[in-house]
């Protein structure tokens, strides 16, 4: 009896033993993202308003001497705004707060060159406020653009001076208005002042101070970077992170920026800004792009591991066009189309080794969940030739895209990848990121379609896979 009892529990320690261990993640590879860049990223579209005297005078920079009676946006709802936006599925809205002209369109106590002295709302109005008001209420985040170059502000060019005006106002914006997602900086400066220095270190210690989650955007970041261009197109080669050492705001190498640095030390990934239409703001004569180019870029900025930052200018009435909002549907639209079919999900699927065995929860099944980033397929470290395989068992699919995601949240590995249908190479091509997506020239007919992990940072973790058919791509012209 005792002995009985004994075996029992030698059988059953044993078997706690062995249902309890099991092999963990891999290290990740540094650097890696903070918990915001994630958020960020995650977010794939983000709606940008430029909006301003300009929208009043058609043109795209401002001269600082406008007359804020200009500024009568008479039918102003920015409720329309983060309507258009929210149901486009963009989930932050960025306003410019302040352009290059210096009108401010919030009441800032440092300057009467705002909307205080505009006619809109008795001088009483306050457009980053309602703004704020209006996202919060849809369930929307929020960001502002800020621009260093003044061409108003009459300490524009004495350093100091400028600087405590700048960092007054940052800190009226980031202090009053609740929650700011993103804040945009670029480098540019008046030909008055070329010597002048914006003293971006108080600048992002100041915004870090008073908003904690925030994602600061500019050249070097340093949370997120310019793709260092305003077609919306990042590199075909795009690494997440860079060496912000090597990166000057304002005077940055393009190239650069638009490829990022395999071996750079941080996690700064690109946005890439465009906007609906050929200018920033809104001007009467011109249209939003079409319907094929706004998916060009989708496909240029979402599927090359970045995040697409669109901007739809509100028109002089203050409220989105309808050429515009209709262009929108038809791009989220053509989005829902081309990917709630996944082709991926009725395959079976092996992989060539997996971490930890047959057993552990690294199987290559993980990139079918839906789960993406914390779920996925791991190989075996002890191997180098890393794929997963796709196979219908026997029927063939059709498709002409091909979705790839990373676990980045483990740092970004791929180096380089390859596609093969029926064992026929279909892509050849460098990093996935955060997420890949390969449009292909022509619709490929298979059965069995393989990926291949050419070369990568440490072992590749896979954390989504998907096949689409995209209708209203016909290859290119
Ligand atoms: C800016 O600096 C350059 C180089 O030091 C100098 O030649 C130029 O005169 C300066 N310009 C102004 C406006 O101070
Ligand atoms: C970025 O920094 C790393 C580490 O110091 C270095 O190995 C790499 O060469 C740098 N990249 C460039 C483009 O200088
Ligand atoms: C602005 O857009 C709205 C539609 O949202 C339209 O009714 C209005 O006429 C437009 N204003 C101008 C000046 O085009």
């Amino acid at each position: 009896m005792n002995m009985v009892l004994f075996m029992l529990l030698i059988l059953a320690s044993a078997l706690e033993f062995s249902v309890s261990w099991t092999t963990p993640p891999p290290l990740p590879i540094l650097p890696i993202p903070t918990r915001s860049q994630l958020k960020w990223q995650t977010r794939e579209l983000i709606m940008f308003f430029h909006f301003g005297v300009n929208t009043f005078t058609d043109s795209e920079w401002g001269t600082g001497h406008e007359d804020p009676a200009i500024f009568n946006p008479t039918e102003l709802d920015t409720r329309q705004w983060v309507d258009v936006a929210a149901n486009a599925g963009f989930s932050l809205v960025i306003l410019t707060a302040k352009h290059h002209d210096g009108f401010c369109l919030w009441p800032s106590k440092y300057t009467d060159h705002s909307v205080a002295s505009s006619p809109w709302r008795g001088g009483k109005g306050d457009v980053v406020g309602e703004l704020a008001a209006a996202a919060k209420g849809r369930g929307l985040d929020f960001g502002l653009y800020l621009s260093p170059w003044d061409r108003h502000e009459r300490s524009y060019g004495k350093e100091k001076d400028y600087n405590e005006y700048y960092m007054g106002q940052l800190e009226e914006l980031l202090n009053r208005y609740g929650s700011v997602s993103e804040i945009w900086f670029d480098g540019a400066k008046g030909s008055n002042a070329p010597n002048m220095t914006y003293y971006f270190q108080s600048w992002f210690g100041m915004v870090k101070e008073l908003q904690g989650s925030i994602n600061i955007f500019s050249d070097a970041g340093p949370d997120v970077r310019w793709v260092g261009d305003e077609k919306g197109y990042a590199g075909t080669t795009c690494w997440s992170m860079v060496n912000r050492t090597s990166i000057q705001i304002g005077t940055s190498n393009v190239g650069y920026l638009n490829k990022g640095d395999h071996s750079g030390v941080d996690w700064v990934p690109p946005e890439c800004d465009v906007s609906i239409r050929t200018g920033w703001f809104w001007h009467k004569s011109q249209k939003p792009k079409s319907l094929s180019h706004l998916l060009n870029i989708y496909y240029n900025s979402v599927g090359r591991n970045c995040v697409l930052l669109l901007n739809v200018p509100p028109n002089s009435s203050g409220l989105i066009s309808g050429p515009d909002i209709q262009r929108l549907m038809e791009f989220r639209k053509a989005i829902d189309t081309i990917f709630t079919i996944d082709l991926a999900s009725g395959s079976s699927i092996k992989a060539s080794s997996q971490r930890g065995g047959s057993d552990s929860s690294f199987g290559p099944i993980n990139v079918l969940d839906d789960d993406h980033l914390w779920t996925f397929w791991a190989p075996s470290e002890k191997t180098n030739s890393h794929w997963i395989e796709l196979d219908w068992e026997g029927k063939e699919v059709r498709f002409n895209v091909v979705r790839i995601q990373e676990a980045v949240g483990l740092g970004q590995r791929i180096k380089s990848h390859e596609i093969y249908a029926d064992g026929k190479m279909i892509v050849d091509a460098t990093t996935v990121g955060y997420k890949r997506l390969h449009r292909l020239d022509w619709v490929v007919s298979a059965r069995t379609v393989r990926i291949r992990v050419v070369e990568s940072r440490g072992v590749p973790l896979i954390s989504s896979v998907g096949l689409y058919f995209d209708p209203f791509w016909h290859g290119k012209q």
